[in-house]
Order: C-alpha cells, then structure tokens, then sequence
C-alpha cells in the first residue's frame, strides 16, 4: 500500500528484516551495519524463493515518491529508504560479494581439518572468506552467509551413503531457495565407498553452480590431501574474483 500524502509505503513482507531493534524504530536509530545481518537473513530465509516478484515489485516503484518503508517486520526507513530498496534488488540478482562461504560438517574431525585448509587456500590470495559449521549454526545462519557471498564450497563426510545430514539439511534449503550462480568447489571424508560427494555434485548440477571440482579423501587428510585443499580454496577464490 502506497500513503501518497505523507509518502509512505506499506511494503508487508517486502523490505523486512528479523532482529528486535534495542528500543530502536527508525532506520537512524540502530546500528545499521547489524541489521543489514539480519535483513539479509530474513531476506534469504522468508523471501528467497520470492526474488522475481521482489525485483518485480522494485520495478513497480519507479516513479513514486517513497519518504519512508515501513514493512510489516523489522526496521522503518526513514532517512535513507532507497538504502534497503538497493539491498533487496542486489540479492535479489543473487550476484554475492566477492568473497567464498566454507559450509562444512564433520563427525569426528577429518572434514573440519580440510575445512581449515581450504579456508587458508581462500584467505592466502586475500579474498574474503568465512567459515560456517552446519552441524553448530542454525540453519537460518547458513542462508545467510552463502547468500552474502559469490563462492561457496561445501564439505561433508559421506553418511549412510549420502551427506551428512546438517550439510544435507543446509543444500536441501539453497536448493529450495533457488539460489543462483554460485561458484562452487566439493569436499569430504569417507570411510569406505563414499556418496556424500556424488549427492552434493549432482545437487550442484540441478541449481546449475558452476562447479570448480570435488576433493574427495579416504579417514583423516593426509599432508598432500590438505595442499590441496588450500589449492582448491585458491582455485575457487581465484574464479570468484576474475569472474564475478
Ligand atoms: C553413522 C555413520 C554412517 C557412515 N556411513 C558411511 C557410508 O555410508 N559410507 C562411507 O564410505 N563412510 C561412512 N561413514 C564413515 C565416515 O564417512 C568416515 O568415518 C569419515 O572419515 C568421517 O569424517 P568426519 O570426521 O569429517 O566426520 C559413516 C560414519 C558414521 C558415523
């Protein structure tokens, strides 16, 4: 709904964000750099799957004359309401930032320590890099990140002959989500025959990531395994910066 008197737009889901706001209500009242945090999470989690309405309805706006947003959640803009309007457009294109997301899981440890490595390969050409335990972070969390950021490389160690759940659970919501053009490389441990890497390749086919390669590696990573772990996450850091 659009109040043309005072210039104020009713945007319901549009714009929202998730976070209390510490007393505050207006967009000059918090602290902004945390809530952009959180409405990139709610972005992800609640809108995600809605980007092409939402760039539709930012086309919509063209022309008015917005003073303030007022969403149904999260925060009033008032001061600077073409602030959220420009971050909802730029995930909504779902370009990411130049950097890469580590989403990892590991029952006993041998994925974390090649998690290590690859994030070392990623921060050691200077590109942004966070490392993000499925296992230990909310699921809404792990939207988040993956959605800030261009790169996105995934461990997990093979389980029943497929992902370790947490990481399973985390893929299954991108993928719901439909989320685009990530640059994408696979890692994990198995014991014997393995399946977790297969499963998240071919999930990465169906999203159409642009898969960089897979390292998969039998118990604990030997030293050569964790070299090229770290090559991997500079092989990946390296496409997301030439390419994005
Ligand atoms: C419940 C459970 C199920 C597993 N299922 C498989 C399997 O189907 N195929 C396989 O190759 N390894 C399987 N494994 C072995 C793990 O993949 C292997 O121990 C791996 O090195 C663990 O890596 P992590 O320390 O990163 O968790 C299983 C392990 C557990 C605990």
């Amino acid at each position: 709904t659009y109040e043309e008197t005072e210039g104020v737009l009713f945007s319901c889901d549009a714009f929202g964000g998730f976070r209390a706001l510490d007393g505050g209500l207006f967009d000059e009242e918090v602290d902004l750099s945390e809530y952009e945090d959180e409405a990139l999470r709610y972005f992800a989690n609640i809108v995600g799957m809605y980007t092409h309405n939402v760039l539709k309805a930012i086309e919509k706006l063209q022309g008015l004359e917005i003073r303030t947003i007022a969403p149904s959640h999260g925060l009033i803009w008032r001061r600077d309401p073409g602030r959220i309007v420009d971050l909802y457009r730029r995930w909504s294109r779902m370009e990411g930032e130049k950097g890469v997301t580590v989403v990892f899981g590991s029952m006993y440890g041998f994925t974390l320590r090649m998690a290590e490595a690859v994030a070392r390969g990623v921060a050691s050409v200077g590109v942004p890099v966070r490392l993000v335990d499925a296992a230990r972070v909310h699921p809404s969390y792990v939207l988040l990140e993956v959605w800030k950021r261009r790169g996105l490389i995934v461990g997990a160690p093979t389980y029943d002959a497929g992902i370790f759940p947490p990481v399973e659970l985390a893929l299954r919501l991108l993928e719901r989500k439909r989320l685009r053009n990530r640059v994408v490389g696979l890692f994990g441990s198995f014991g014997w025959g393995g399946g977790a890497l297969k499963a998240m390749e071919e999930l990465a086919k169906r999203n159409g990531w642009e898969l960089v390669r897979t390292l998969p590696f039998r118990g604990s990573p030997s030293a050569e395994e964790l070299r090229d772990g770290e090559e991997l996450g500079r092989e990946v850091a390296e496409r997301v910066v030439r390419g994005a």
